[in-house]
């Protein structure tokens, strides 16, 4: 599907509310249906990686019911049963690696199955440490189909040379059926979303710093609501910013500080953004953030510790920093090549044809500032949700109409993504 976007002739104003996290939506159905109980989770994501995730645990024979669109039921005994059928995780890196490491210590055989880019991206990471913990698994040469052969595993410590939260949750899940205590170190730390839901449903776990360690533990269902999703609320943050006369409030925005490098680069680049009415939901940090039109942003450096704070925001920012003074310098981001598609390599390819002067490196990429966007020009996403909306952000400021072809791969995380920007118009 193309989706011509042209320029905003006035700010973005009122207020929204942004959908569920999807990170977020996925432990809670994964983490929910391993638990022993009843439990109801309030504001699911409507993206298609997360309903991926529901279809599988269903599968797995979960009883799992939409109480209305947004809320649902969930029912377990804590016990997973066998499918005969590949358990189709669609687009979602997720959902493949968070439920190989619950899968691996079933008493069953799996096969985990995905689209074409799913199938591109690369399972080695998660491969390795569950092998170190006793796990059989086949792949197609470090890729899905994945193969896994359900073992008693037993506890390790692992020194991950990446910081990915889904290679941790990966371990962690199978930490919480291995024998011995099992511990995770990471570079720097990466989203902990797995860490605060399993304490809230009653595990065993603690974290120092870099380093997590969980024992075998039984979950015990709780209700939980969901905190919007701060890297949906990016694509806004960076349009109010870059927008002339815009003003508004996104509600209900999930702010765990693992998750908020966004709000930080911003403040960096000297941008109008303001965080209010802090609160706890379901032990996570959730507020409303004010963004407004700066006309004096700035480039930054993007380096270390940032990156897996905002890795999901690196395309949106790139639109973000053409139009700041200066240059903007990402770094160490190599593993946005290993994204929904190369991110690094694709974002580059694109801006460049509407006039962003943004240069590839090995590691991420250089953007110089306040670059006119040109526009009369058609846009290839990749098959890519993040870059799709990105683009579309770049649209609203071009000179010219922006055409984006594939924009349907929005509904892989935000399918009210439109619909939202318009509500603000
Ligand atoms: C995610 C972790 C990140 C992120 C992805 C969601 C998660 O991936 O890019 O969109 O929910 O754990 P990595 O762990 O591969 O960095």
């Amino acid at each position: 599907m193309i989706k011509r976007v042209q320029k905003i002739k006035n700010g973005l104003k009122g207020e929204i509310t942004i959908p569920a996290d999807k990170s977020i939506s996925h432990r809670a159905v994964m983490f929910s249906s391993i638990a022993k109980g009843n439990c109801t989770i309030k504001n699911f994501s409507s993206g298609a990686d997360c309903h991926s995730t529901l279809n599988i645990f269903k599968q797995l024979g979960v009883n799992i019911d939409f109480i209305d669109k947004k809320t649902l039921s969930i029912k377990s005994d804590g016990i997973l049963k066998y499918s005969n059928l590949p358990l189709n995780a669609g687009n979602s890196g997720t959902t493949t690696r968070l439920i190989s490491g619950i899968l691996a210590g079933q008493n069953f055989d799996s096969v985990i199955i995905g689209d074409e880019s799913l199938s591109k991206r690369p399972m080695k990471r998660i491969i390795e440490p569950l092998t170190l913990m006793g796990a059989k698994i086949e792949s197609d040469n470090d890729h899905a189909p994945l193969k896994i052969f359900g073992q008693k595993l037993h506890g390790i410590t692992y020194d991950s040379k990446l910081s990915s939260a889904q290679v941790k949750s990966c371990v962690l899940l199978a930490g919480l059926k291995a024998s011995g205590s099992t511990t995770y170190n990471e570079p720097y730390i990466s989203r902990n979303h797995t860490e605060l839901l399993l304490k809230y449903l009653d595990a065993d776990i603690t974290t120092n710093q870099n380093c997590t360690t969980i024992k075998p533990s039984k979950l015990i269902a709780k209700d939980i609501t969901i905190a919007g999703d701060i890297s949906s609320a990016a694509f806004f943050i960076a349009a109010g910013l870059i927008i002339p006369n815009s003003d508004f409030i996104i509600r209900n925005v999930g702010i765990n500080e693992t998750r908020t490098g966004i709000i930080d680069v911003v403040k960096r680049m000297n941008g109008e953004i303001n965080i209010l009415n802090e609160h706890v939901e379901s032990g996570e940090l959730t507020g409303d953030i004010r963004v407004q039109y700066s006309d004096n942003l700035k480039g930054c450096t993007i380096e270390g510790n940032d990156i897996p704070r905002l890795i999901d925001e690196l395309p949106v920012i790139a639109v973000l920093a053409s139009q700041a003074e200066g240059s903007t310098i990402v770094k160490n981001a190599e593993d946005l090549r290993n994204k929904e598609s190369d991110r690094i390599k694709c974002l580059v390819l694109e801006l460049n044809k509407i006039g962003i002067n943004i240069t590839e490196t090995p590691d991420g990429f250089i953007v110089e500032g306040k670059s006119k966007i040109k526009g009369n020009t058609e846009l290839e996403c990749y098959n890519d949700h993040r870059l799709a909306m990105s683009f579309y952000v770049a649209g609203l400021i071009a000179e010219k109409e922006i055409a984006i072809n594939g924009f349907e791969w929005t509904k892989i995380s935000f399918p009210e993504f439109e619909e939202l920007f318009c509500s603000l118009i």
